[in-house]
């Protein structure tokens, strides 16, 4: 198919967007549209970027990979790796004009499987994506129909996990609402109420962030959240940030590409990125400040809760929530849970919208049966991480369950070799200047050495000597 079929369906706003600035989901369109101004496409790209790899995700690499000294690698990754490489793929989407799977093929023919391995990966994340996101459903549907002090309990979360078609149930109305939403194209809907949902989320964040750090042993928690212990250094930390800063950022990924490709050219470029990167990173900052104290404050800091992974809010928060009594509690977390479930949503939507547009590009299929086939795929794929801690838990290497695996295969192997090219392509093979000068189209750009380093030598170079380390490390060859 044509490129003009890659960007009417991957079209991140649709053809009425001058009249609505703010998305983060894609809609269909006939014609090819553009964000209104600087506002809409930062707060669009903000949308895509916000949501379980802020709220669920950060929080418990933060708390797993020794608190502060995590924090610090991440931002210094921020400012750096994720500066150059979002600034990268936005100015070749806009350049190009197109998203991912063609931008790359369009400067170079030899480039393309470099736009197939991006399309690989939203392919990998959107199963085990839903499968998080149907944790969410449950604990909602708990506190709705009056559950939470069970919620609360010590096995509660393991108990559900572990049983097999409580957690594929969720899993798949999870998916089966994201499909319809997607099938009859009502997005629209839900970009409108992200106006306020999103900032609601925030609020309540920062309101039980403030709670909590009311409760006895929380200041440890903020301690060992925010103050680095370089002995904990390792290159696991930064390759566990470096994994969360794509996939938090939706980097590495192709996404950023679409994004650029429907940016204005008069809208700056620089100055988005650092706004996207400040509205991102200072979510999972704060929602990690709520969730850290919380498991200290529960658990005094037991190396067994922080180091748990992807149960940590799951675990932390509903003992904070009782602490409410029941009522007060019950509506606490209802609430909680249902804008995060809503933010879990919208990014879910924008995932299945990159996926159906990647099958309608590579198979020509109509945008229906496109819908279908990411559905059903999504649903199978998802069956094995959603059984991973009940009947398939002897599935594991290492100690990693099935959805520990894919999120190591995605975030910390395929998302830093796709990163890795990317910034081959524009170094050495398109030269930076493609990108700066599309970049000075509209004014100076500040960082201009800066990024041209980065990309060049430090992104490069740094991520081929963690991925090469973390990968002579999991085969044993030296221990670190
Ligand atoms: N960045 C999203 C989050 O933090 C997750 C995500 C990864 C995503 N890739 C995406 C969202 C592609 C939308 C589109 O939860």
């Amino acid at each position: 198919m044509e490129d003009n079929s890659v960007r009417d369906t991957s079209e991140p706003q649709g053809d009425q967007v001058e009249q609505t600035s703010q998305t983060q989901t894609n809609a269909p369109v006939k014609k090819r549209g553009s964000f209104t101004g600087k506002i809409g496409f930062v707060l669009a790209a903000a949308g895509s970027a916000v949501g379980l790899g802020n709220i669920w995700r950060f929080p418990y690499l933060a708390a797993k990979y020794g608190g502060g000294i995590f924090i610090l690698t991440y931002v210094v990754l921020a400012v750096t790796f994720g500066f150059a490489l979002m600034i990268a793929e936005i100015a070749l989407g806009r350049k190009t004009g197109v998203s991912a799977i063609n931008a790359f093929k369009k400067l170079n023919k030899k480039w393309a499987f470099l736009g197939v391995l991006c399309a690989v990966i939203p392919i990998l994340i959107l199963p085990y994506y839903s499968v998080i996101g149907g944790w969410v459903g449950k604990y909602f549907f708990t506190y709705l129909t009056g559950g939470g002090a069970s919620a609360a309990g010590d096995k509660f979360f393991d108990s559900f996990i572990a049983s097999p078609w409580q957690s594929l149930l969720f899993f798949a109305i999870f998916v089966t609402i994201v499909f319809v939403i997607v099938l009859f194209g009502v997005e629209k809907g839900i970009e409108k109420s992200s106006k306020f949902l999103m900032p609601a989320l925030v609020l309540l964040t920062i309101g039980v962030t403030i709670y909590t750090l009311t409760m006895p042993d929380s200041w440890e928690g903020v301690k060992y959240y925010l103050l680095p212990d370089f002995k904990k250094f390792s290159v696991k930390t930064v390759l566990g940030a470096l994994g969360q800063l794509f996939y938090s950022m939706s980097l590495a990924m192709g996404i950023m590409i679409t994004y650029g490709s429907y940016m204005k050219k008069e809208n700056k470029i620089e100055s988005s990125v650092h706004q996207i990167e400040i509205f991102d990173t200072g979510i999972a900052l704060l929602a990690g400040l709520m969730i850290v104290p919380a498991a200290f404050v529960f658990s005094g800091g037991n190396p067994e809760t922080l180091g748990q992974g992807p149960g940590l809010m799951f675990v932390a928060l509903p003992k904070v929530f009782e602490t409410f009594g029941p009522v007060g509690g019950g509506i606490l977390g209802a609430l909680f849970f249902a804008l995060v479930l809503f933010a879990a949503l919208t990014s879910a939507i924008s995932l299945m919208e990159t996926v159906i547009s990647i099958i309608m590009d590579k198979f020509s299929l109509s945008r229906r049966k496109s819908c279908v086939v990411a559905y059903v795929g999504t649903l199978v794929l998802g069956i094995f991480p959603a059984l991973g801690f009940g009947v398939l838990s002897k599935v594991s290497i290492s100690g990693k369950t099935i959805l520990d695996m894919v999120d190591f295969l995605s975030n910390s192997v395929l998302m830093p070799i796709a990163a890795f090219l990317t910034c081959v392509f524009i170094g050495y093979v398109i030269k930076c200047r493609t990108i700066t000068d599309e970049i000075e189209l509209n004014g100076r750009f500040a960082m201009k050495k800066f990024f041209n380093v980065m990309i060049k030598y430090v992104c490069p170079i740094g991520i081929a000597a963690i991925l090469i380390t973390s990968i002579l490390d999991a085969v044993g060859v030296f221990a670190l």
